[in-house]
Formats: C-alpha cells, structure tokens, sequence
C-alpha cells in the first residue's frame, strides 16, 4: 500500500475496502506543532498531525490485489487497464476534487457514502465514492484461478438461504444479467427484518440473517441500506466487459461466477460480517440490561416534587 509524499496542505489515505462500514476516518488531529504521518493497515487510513494548516485529506487508487494480467485471457490485462487505470482512477479523482473544502473532506470512504447518500437524497459526491469502494470490493471479490465452490459456514448458509449452490449462481446471475443498464449485483448478508413489507415486528431474530441476493443501479451499494453487510459483487457496466466480450453481458457473468469468484474472499467478510453483529449484540444487551438494572432499583424514578404549602407564606 502506498502512502503518496506528504505536502504542506495535502496529505493521501487510500480508500478503504472494508467489508463493512468504518465509522473512524481520516483525523485531523489539530494543533500539534510536529507534522506526523501514521498509517493503520489495519483500518486502512492515513492519520495526520500538523500544526496550524489547513488539511486535505485524498482518496487514492487502490491497485487491485493481483497482477493486471494475471487473468488473461478471461479478463484482459487491456480491460483492466481501462477498468481500473481510467475508470476507477476517474472516479477517485473526481472525488477529491468534488470533497475538496466541503464538510466531507476528511470522512473515511465509508462516511462519505452515507452521508452524501443522503437518505436517497443525492449528494454529487455519493456516486464518485459509492463507484470507488464499489470497485476496490470487485477487485477483491475476484482472483486469478477463481471460481468454483465455496466450503464451510458459507457453502451451508448459501444452500440454507437458496436450496443450493446451483440455485444461489443462477439467482446471482439473473440479478446481474437483468440489472438495466449500468449496476451491480450483491451477495449480502442481511441482518434483519428491518425492510419494506416485514417491519411489522422489527425485532429481529436468527431466521432474519440471512443470505440474499440483490441488485442495483449505477453506484448505489448495500452500505447505504440498514443491516446489509456485502459479500461479493460483480460491476454489471459495460466498460466492466465490453472490451472482451462486447454486449454478451451473460458471457461474462459466467466466466466471473465459474473461474474469478474468490471464495475465500467471501467467506471472510461473513465471518467479519458476523463478528461485527455479534459485538453489537452484546453491546444492545449489556445496554438493555443496565436499563432494566435502573428501572428495578429506581435509579431513573424522578423524586417526588414538593411543593411549599403557600398558605404558610
Ligand atoms: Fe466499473
């Protein structure tokens, strides 16, 4: 991972590709007198100190994490080099400059999604980062030599969720090759009944977890909807295939499904997925129990109020 030179007013974190939404971001830590420049693997982002100057904070391009060509000829060292070296690096340069100044500059990938998401109501931000980490997710959610079955946890949900292996890849490919015009599939992992048509108890239970597969438009992705933590994807663009398989959109779905998907990739964000639920969990629970705690000493029972008997005035 590359950390770009430090400027006086500039300094670079590379976008992120966690697998879920990171709530820490860049930090502007203030006034030190030193310049120093930290960078977290683990958190993937750049933390800065400076004193008395204005900071920037860049998106940079990820370089996915294999060699252009190491899929030839399935997935052409040309397509990556328009895909990731055009318009993925598009993408991240507009977002720096859109975020330049702007309440957003600063905010991990992550927080700029949501928050330029704006509830559905757009931001002219929210496609340029959704279409960054969207990308660096793709380039993960693949490997040269992919493809086949997964095994384990995810093989059992997925033939829990789906009635099969089969049944999940043809879904998967139907999602994808019906997305009108340009999107992208998903492979979620859903957290809750917390969605249209079921909200009526939104007390979620263990049969709310589960694997669904689902579709969207343009740069819109699973991190702006409540409780969908995504697994795997598949940019659904042409510029994503066009130049090794022109319109056969369906071609080029099955050559990703049969020899790119990276299994490995997938079952390590459910188990992350997971991880990251169980702590919220424990954490509602820890918090639902203090409260009961409260209520049954009557820690939170307002005192009586007393009023003075006015006649005694
Ligand atoms: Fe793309």
């Amino acid at each position: 991972m590359k950390l770009l030179s430090p400027s006086a007013t500039s300094s670079t974190h590379v976008s992120s590709s966690a697998f879920l939404p990171n709530v820490a971001g860049f930090q502007n830590l203030g006034s030190s007198s030193v310049t120093t420049f930290k960078f977290s693997k683990k958190q993937g982002r750049c933390i800065r100190r400076a004193g008395g100057t204005q900071i920037t904070a860049k998106f940079e391009l990820k370089p996915p994490p294999y060699p252009l060509n190491a899929s030839e000829p399935i997935m052409s060292q040309n397509t990556f080099e328009y895909h990731w070296g055009k318009h993925h690096r598009a993408y991240v340069d507009n977002l720096n400059k859109q975020i330049e100044g702007t309440d957003l500059d600063g905010k991990s990938l992550e927080e700029t999604i949501i928050m330029s998401y704006n509830n559905g109501d757009i931001l002219p931000a929210f496609n340029n980062a959704a279409q960054v980490w969207n990308h660096d997710f793709f380039w993960e959610s693949m490997k040269p030599g992919g493809g086949g079955k997964p095994s384990g946890e995810l093989l059992k949900l997925i033939e829990r969720d789906f009635g099969s292996f089969e049944k999940f890849v043809e879904q998967f490919k139907l999602a994808a090759s019906t997305q009108f015009g340009s999107g992208w599939a998903w492979l979620a992992y859903k957290e809750s009944r917390l969605d249209v048509g079921n909200a009526v108890n939104p007390l979620a239970t263990e049969e709310d977890k589960k694997l669904v597969v689902l579709k969207s438009p343009n740069a819109v992705n699973p991190l702006v909807w409540n409780h969908h933590h995504p697994l795997l994807t598949i940019d659904v663009w042409e510029h994503a295939y066009y130049l090794d398989y022109q319109n056969r959109r369906p071609e080029y779905i099955s050559v990703f499904m049969d020899k790119l998907v990276s299994w490995e990739a997938v079952s390590s964000r459910l188990e992350k997925a997971k991880a990251v639920i169980a702590e919220r969990e424990k954490e509602e629970e820890r918090k639902r129990r203090e409260e009961e705690e409260k209520s049954t000493t009557g820690e939170d029972t307002p005192a009586p109020e007393i009023f003075a008997d006015s006649d005694t005035d």
